[in-house]
């Protein structure tokens, strides 16, 4: 495929992409939602701690949890009626410099034991102490985190439009209340990981009766050459 043709693929399937909140009942294969999750686990992540979990339920699993759900979800009201899939972005907890996960993921680069892994681990503790100042913040770890499960969401959502499969990412929720619930059922592990966002998937019920809206181009792109 040219290069012309690639681009107004992609460019066509972020014209698709909308913000769709009731779905049909057509459910999304296994196959298809396979493809969109290799997205999320070939993403990209900050010193390459692929610190994430995502956790995915389909219609059965969204019926047993729904109920609960929509009482601490005020952003997933009409998602939860219909989505064929619903996926969790969780995120680990208290990822520091000196954390296992840190040093795993250092080995799985191929840093090897001894002087390249110690000048990596101080550069991540200058990272963290200096540069995130996790000292007076400590949410700023928390955050750190739970940003790069937004690459993975963007990702998925938008291989997801290339094949024509809705979705929503969804953050309005309480997030104590529903990381509570989540542990309550064992589905997260809450000494180790929180939620940082859901995303519903499926097949829209119609096309939005609003245009998409986007502040004009030039007042957020600047090229300075
Ligand atoms: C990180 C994030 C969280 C969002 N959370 C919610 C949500 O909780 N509930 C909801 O209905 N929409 C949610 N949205 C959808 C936005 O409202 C929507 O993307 C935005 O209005 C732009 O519209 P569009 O996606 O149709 O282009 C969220 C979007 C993003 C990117």
């Amino acid at each position: 495929m040219s290069k012309d043709a690639i681009k107004k693929q992609v460019r066509a399937a972020f014209d698709h992409r909308v913000a769709v909140r009731i779905y049909n009942d057509q459910d999304i294969s296994k196959e298809d939602m396979e493809y969109i999750l290799d997205t999320a686990w070939l993403s990209p992540s900050s010193i390459g701690l692929e610190g994430w979990r995502f956790v995915v339920l389909g219609r059965k699993q969204i019926a047993k949890h729904r109920k609960a759900l929509k009482v601490l979800a005020w952003g997933a009201q009409s998602q939860l009626d219909t989505t064929s899939h619903l996926v969790l972005l969780l995120a680990e907890k208290n990822v520091r410099y000196d954390s296992e996960s840190v040093k795993e993921s250092l080995l799985r680069r191929g840093i090897s034991q001894g002087e390249n892994l110690d000048m990596r681990l101080n550069l991540y503790k200058t990272f963290q102490e200096e540069n995130m100042k996790i000292a007076d913040n400590p949410r700023a770890v928390w955050d750190w985190a739970a940003k790069q499960t937004y690459i993975a969401m963007g990702n998925m959502m938008t291989a997801a439009s290339m094949i024509g499969i809705d979705s929503c990412p969804i953050e309005g929720f309480d997030y104590d209340k529903v990381n509570a619930y989540l542990a309550e059922a064992g589905i997260i592990n809450s000494e180790k990981e929180s939620i940082a966002s859901m995303i519903s998937f499926g097949y829209r019920l119609k096309d939005p009766k609003h245009p998409r809206s986007r502040k004009p181009r030039q007042e957020v792109i600047t090229w300075l050459e």
